[in-house]
């Protein structure tokens, strides 16, 4: 897949709604329950990042799930990207990029949002043919401010801002011409997901799905 390709259903992915969960899933029995609590307040697209044990498989729970569109986040390397595509994930996100990451992407046809977080960095992400790229981490390298100054001299890129994004901060992204979509793990509050607090969560999912791009 070519990166321009991959920029294209990315892009797909990011309008799916105003808010990617970004889900750091502990316990993959609770995947399928989780994904539907939040595919049914209205978020379809879904991050499960590869930091726990239970993310390939909660993957693969998540993928089975009606409506759901799951991706895998923190992909560091090329062995990420290869277990992620077989657990089911449809799309990948990173921290960052390398040209390991990016060449493995490419070769497995798995749309990657890669990570920027400097113009250099944008620029040289858009030199290879990706246009739409993660924001990270957002707040702390200036948050929405410091992405709106990223919109005028690089107009053809747009953002999916990432890290530090709440429920308040949010519509200052979301009103960015070059911001398509925000990530956040806001929307599946650790506590909520050990109490198995499903409605709580749907709550959350359909108060961000409310947000407006
Ligand atoms: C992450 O890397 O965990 C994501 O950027 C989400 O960050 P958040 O927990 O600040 O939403």
């Amino acid at each position: 897949m070519t990166p321009e390709h991959a920029s294209q259903l990315a892009a797909k992915v990011c309008a799916l709604a105003p808010v990617i969960p970004v889900l750091v899933v502990e316990d993959a029995n609770s995947a399928g329950d989780l994904a539907r609590a939040l595919v049914a307040g209205g978020l379809p697209a879904l991050e499960v990042t590869l930091r726990t044990p239970a993310a390939l498989e909660a993957i693969a729970a998540m993928a089975e799930v009606e409506g759901g569109v799951v991706g895998a986040g923190t992909l560091l390397t090329p062995r990420d990207v290869e277990a992620a595509k077989k657990a089911g994930a449809t799309f990948g996100v990173s921290p960052g990029a390398t040209k390991l990451l990016m060449e493995a992407c490419e070769a497995n046809d798995l749309p990657l949002l890669a990570g920027a977080a400097t113009p250099s960095e944008a620029m040289a992400l858009l030199e290879r043919g990706y246009s739409v790229q993660k924001f990270f981490p957002a707040e702390s390298n200036g948050g929405a401010p410091a992405l709106k100054s990223f919109a005028s001299p690089l107009p053809q890129i747009k953002f999916c801002p990432t890290g530090g994004v709440t429920l308040a901060n949010a519509p200052a992204y979301l009103a960015l011409p070059n911001t398509l979509c925000v990530g956040g793990s806001w929307v599946a509050p650790a506590a909520m997901v050990k109490a198995a607090d499903w409605a709580g969560i749907t709550r959350l999912a359909a108060e961000a799905a409310a947000l407006r791009k």
